[in-house]
């Protein structure tokens, strides 16, 4: 993976548990730039290597700003995040990338789950900035738990703030103003809810970014394929149990991988022929359906034969 080394700016307690970084290049330059929705992956001197969505301003050309959340059952980058990184430090990144673009859209419904507002932010400044309509709805443990509360509270009452020990569960709409688009980042719990909600809205309506991986369930079928890959003349035969990713990776044909959940979209795949297994958290249905990529990481073959354009 190329990667960037930029320095922490500066380091924010932004809520109970969050705390904000911003990022500039060492030497004042230009970052690359990025669209709302888009995340980095940051790779931590302990080895770990995680993605955060970028959450400042998107016009902003010299700084990126992420928010993390101390995870207390992860696995250890946010805890270092917070507890070993500090302002002056430098740390390599990976990206931009975006798996979440704000499709065009005169109305949107944006649906915030405690740190799932962070990448929601610059698509509110962009709705702002083309006068779209739109209102943020945006749940929390607590209220001091909510990161970014303070900046949005000049958009009044497009943003309703629910924090769960005052107002209970978010109150999801069941019904959609027309032409409205929904995109939701959050917890797996309120995702599936509104995923079940959505089954009654129109095709294409919602858009959802996870953090956390679906339970992937059982793949489609459970012997070997074969994987041919069309530009390298080569042909792999993938056993259960194992990747695609890692069966390519053996053949000596390197693709780029970063989470290996499914999530963040680095190892997509163009495919040539042949039908995947879809077990990503990235793609909607339309895109499932139209079969021509998968995510090498997760994803497996529902045919006894994959083409892949590698
Ligand atoms: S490596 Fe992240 S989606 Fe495959």
């Amino acid at each position: 993976m190329t990667s960037l080394d930029l320095r922490i700016a500066t380091k924010t307690q932004v809520a109970d548990g969050v705390v904000a970084l911003t990022l500039e290049h060492p030497h004042g330059g230009r970052l690359p730039d990025w669209t709302p929705g888009a995340h980095i992956d940051l790779i931590l001197p302990n080895g770990l290597t995680r993605q955060y969505s970028l959450c400042g301003d998107r016009w902003d050309p010299h700084t990126y700003r992420i928010g993390v959340l101390r995870e207390l059952d992860g696995r250890g980058g946010s805890a270092y995040v917070h507890d070993v990184l500090a302002e002056g430090d430098t740390v390599a990144i990976g990206g931009p990338r975006n798996n979440f673009p704000l499709a065009p859209s005169e109305r949107y419904l944006f649906i915030a789950g405690g740190i799932g507002v962070t990448p929601l932010l610059p698509m509110i400044y962009q709705a702002e900035l083309l006068d779209a309509d739109w209102h943020l709805l945006y749940g929390g443990r607590t209220r001091a738990s909510m990161a970014f509360t303070g900046e949005l509270a000049r958009y009044g009452e497009r943003v309703t703030l629910a924090p769960q020990d005052e107002c209970g569960l978010l109150d999801l709409p069941d019904r959609l103003p027309q032409g409205t688009r929904v995109y939701c980042c959050g917890p797996a719990g309120l995702l599936e809810a509104l995923e079940r909600r959505a089954a009654d809205w129109p095709a294409g309506s919602l858009r959802t970014e996870r953090f956390v991986a679906k339970d992937l369930g059982t793949p489609a079928r459970d012997e070997p394929f074969e994987v041919e890959l069309r530009r390298s003349g080569l042909s792999v035969t993938v056993a259960p149990g194992q990747s695609v990713l890692q069966a390519i990776n053996d053949a000596g044909v390197g693709v780029l991988s970063s989470c290996r959940h499914g999530l963040c979209g680095t190892c997509e795949t163009g495919v040539l022929e042949g039908e995947p297994d879809h077990r990503d958290a990235l793609l909607d249905d339309a895109e499932r359906a139209a079969g021509d990529c998968m995510f090498v990481c997760v994803s497996r073959s529902r045919s006894d034969r994959l083409v892949l354009d590698l």
